[in-house]
């Protein structure tokens, strides 16, 4: 049976956002295996403990988003769900030896997707829309700054017991993992309507603006404070932007 949703929406807007809360929360749910994975391989690698705290906290707040982002998604009429994912992908190249793994996929998962999910909620939040949307959206949001926040700190505590400079030309593929296929290709003329917003969803093009821009003043800053070069990264957001307004 189909829950009513808050807000009458035309049924392409409404599909869209109620596939957008579904995909997220499938992302959320992915998150959270990955930070019970980091939390034991940080352990394991006697990272400073408040760090190894920290993953196994965010494992717990991405269920809870996972659980949120379920009920937005139902809230706008989304029946079908994909199945509960049991085991976080690998994303770190194997021939990185363990802990340039857990290193890769720290600056993946925290410094890179935390930060840019931090850019588009807060883009999102700047426009007003239903508190009960709202709210779940500051929730989440207040949470991956912290995520995000974890991972500079451990690239910044890596960075000072060696080298952290291997990372470099792993950047674009890091940054390739962390965006949906479709960002940087022509979506659907809905997928623009301004009217998303309100119900939690960037509008295409803006999505790919607030992606760039969140690279350009705090991904690629940070990464290189670390001192991770960052000329392979920019060149492959170069190369999206202008493969993708082709
Ligand atoms: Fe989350
Ligand atoms: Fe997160």
């Amino acid at each position: 049976m189909r829950t009513a949703h808050p807000v009458s929406l035309p049924e392409g807007l409404r599909r869209l956002v109620a596939e957008t809360w579904a995909s997220r929360r499938q992302e959320e749910l992915d998150a959270a295996l990955r930070f019970a994975r980091l939390a034991d391989a940080l352990e394991k690698l006697g990272a400073p403990e408040s760090l190894v705290g920290l993953a196994r906290r965010a494992a717990e707040d991405e269920r809870r988003h996972a659980g949120m982002c379920e009920l937005m998604a139902r809230t706008y009429g989304q029946e079908v769900l994909s199945p509960v994912p049991v085991s976080a992908r690998e994303t770190a190249p194997p021939e990185l030896s363990f802990p340039e793994q857990v290193l890769y996929e720290v600056v993946a998962a925290c410094c890179i997707s935390e930060t840019e999910s931090t850019a588009g909620l807060t883009s999102v939040l700047a426009v007003e829309g239903p508190p009960r949307v709202r709210a779940v959206l500051r929730d989440i949001l207040r949470d991956e700054v912290a995520h995000s926040r974890l991972g500079w700190a451990y690239l910044a505590h890596a960075s000072r017991e060696g080298s952290v400079a291997f990372l470099a030309p792993l950047v674009p593929a890091m940054l390739e993992q962390s965006v949906s296929p479709r960002l940087f290709a022509k979506d659907a003329p809905e997928a623009e309507s301004p009217i998303l917003l309100a119900h939690g969803v960037l509008p295409h093009a803006r999505k790919v603006e607030v992606f760039v821009q969140a690279l350009r003043d705090v991904v690629f800053p940070g990464l290189e404070r670390c001192g991770v070069d960052t000329s392979h990264g920019r060149q492959w957001a170069e190369h999206q932007r202008v493969s993708g307004a082709a």
